[in-house]
């Protein structure tokens, strides 16, 4: 789709925004709402901030993630108001006032000062205020944050607009980028922290830009799931590669995992195994599923895998009723993903926010509802060697079940994960990540 393409679909997604927020408003008693895009926090005892990450719900509004202050202002019947913080400031550069098309849809004004902003929202009734610790401070606190209109919104959020399905269409290309690039590093044998400067600069995004952190890990170090180092030297032996990275474009984030074997193993089959079992589990993204099947699913495909390839003694099904399942694979099968790499609202059930309840046993699960159409997701599941959880399994009923001269024999790999970013449609489901590597190979 072309940039013009894009910017077509940005009144629409503003108007399905503007009536969706029209109904939340009214079922929570409110005239009006106003956002706030928050500021950064200073560290402790210094005079600098920390890198700023703009609140959410201001940037399903407009594309704007890098200017802390503004202020979003929306009124049922009213074109919203974008206050656009450029404060008189010689250290800084203000940022200038977007031209792009989409400011076409919004009144966009300038404002050197918040603390006058109140005046735009002064007579439009009982007006309720979304942002950050720290803001609005004479405002009735009952007006800020208020959750039934919080949870309203986030339920909302779950079905993306066109506009948005583009957004991470393009998320998942700048990933895919990175992705190829970081995959040439680890074959020329460079280090973690190559790895991932080669990433950055193939997406041309700056770190505190990524979505998340980058996991960039090699042999063992890819058995941590949030591994958060960088090794500056490679290692002696390079066996395996994980790389969890994403992307975000206009404020919507790709969340994408790949994992390498550097030569034939027992591992590299693992692997293989593994990314045809994840491809099955992304047909299975399709409207009128409970992703808790979707889930439980997974458990039963990564079971059998790990029969076919000796790590364990029993098929899928009774592997997971007796837990053996979780013990290499401990995560959830995926989650939301938007505007937040964990998009809000996993687990309610309905606009009020009633639980979902996940499977039991299986508490970090982020994901229980229903999917449908326009639902985007992340389908990731994972076999990793860990030693806490091989050790707890070691110690009770599940050690006959495994065999454990495989364990050692992969252990020095660390793990596989294999993360692709999913569009539920009316048909099939849409594969963006997949899509998009087939793009940038
Ligand atoms: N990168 C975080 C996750 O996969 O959920
Ligand atoms: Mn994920
Ligand atoms: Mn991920």
């Amino acid at each position: 789709m072309t940039e013009s393409g894009l910017d077509q679909l940005f009144k629409p997604h503003l108007q399905t925004l503007m009536r969706r927020t029209e109904q939340s408003l009214a079922a929570s008693r409110f005239d009006a709402l106003v956002i706030h895009a928050g500021y950064p926090p200073t560290q402790f005892l210094d005079d600098q901030d920390y890198p700023f990450k703009v609140n959410p719900q201001f940037k399903a509004w407009v594309p704007i993630v890098d200017n802390p202050r503004c202020i979003l202002v929306f009124a049922p019947g009213a074109r919203p108001k974008v206050l656009f913080h450029q404060p008189h400031d010689y250290w800084h550069k203000p940022a200038s006032l977007p031209q792009d098309p989409w400011t076409a849809e919004v009144d966009l004004i300038a404002m050197d000062e918040p603390s006058k902003a109140s005046a735009h929202w002064a007579n439009l009734g009982r007006v309720a205020h979304i942002g950050p610790d720290g803001f609005a401070a004479a405002t009735d606190p009952g007006c800020i944050n208020p959750q039934d209109l919080l949870t309203r919104l986030h339920y909302d959020r779950a079905v993306k607009t066109d506009y948005e399905l583009e957004c991470l269409r393009r998320a998942s290309e700048l990933g895919a980028r990175g992705h190829k690039a970081a995959l040439a590093a680890f074959r020329r044998g460079r280090s973690e922290y190559e790895a991932h400067m080669r990433y950055l600069e193939a997406c041309a995004q700056r770190e505190e830009e990524m979505p998340y952190n980058n996991i960039v890990a090699y042999n063992e170090n890819s058995a941590v799931l949030h591994y958060q180092h960088l090794e500056r030297t490679s290692p002696k032996s390079l066996r395996s590669f994980l790389i969890d990275a994403g992307a975000q474009y206009r404020g919507y984030a790709a969340d994408i995992t790949r994992t390498y074997a550097a030569l034939p193993s027992r591992f590299a089959d693992l692997v293989e195994a593994l990314d045809s079992a994840q491809r099955g589990l992304c047909d299975e993204i399709v409207a009128g599923r409970d992703y808790r099947d979707v889930h439980l699913s997974a458990h039963r495909v990564l079971g059998d895998v790990m029969q076919r390839i000796g790590l364990t003694k029993l098929p899928g099904q009774t592997a997971l009723e007796l837990g053996v399942t979780s013990v290499f694979f401990p995560h959830g099968i995926g989650h939301l993903l938007g505007l937040q790499v964990h998009d809000v609202g996993g687990v309610m059930g309905d606009v009020q926010g009633h639980e979902r309840q996940r499977p039991e046993g299986h508490p970090y699960l982020r994901l229980t509802r229903m999917l449908e159409p326009g639902v985007v997701v992340t389908v990731e599941p994972g076999i990793y060697l860990i030693d806490s959880l091989l050790a707890a399994a070691h110690a009770d009923s599940r050690r006959a079940h495994i065999d454990w001269g495989v364990v050692e024999e992969l252990k020095p790999y660390g793990g596989i994960r294999i993360e692709d970013n999913v569009i539920t449609t009316a048909g099939a489901p849409e594969n963006m990540t997949r899509d998009a590597f087939a793009r940038v190979a």
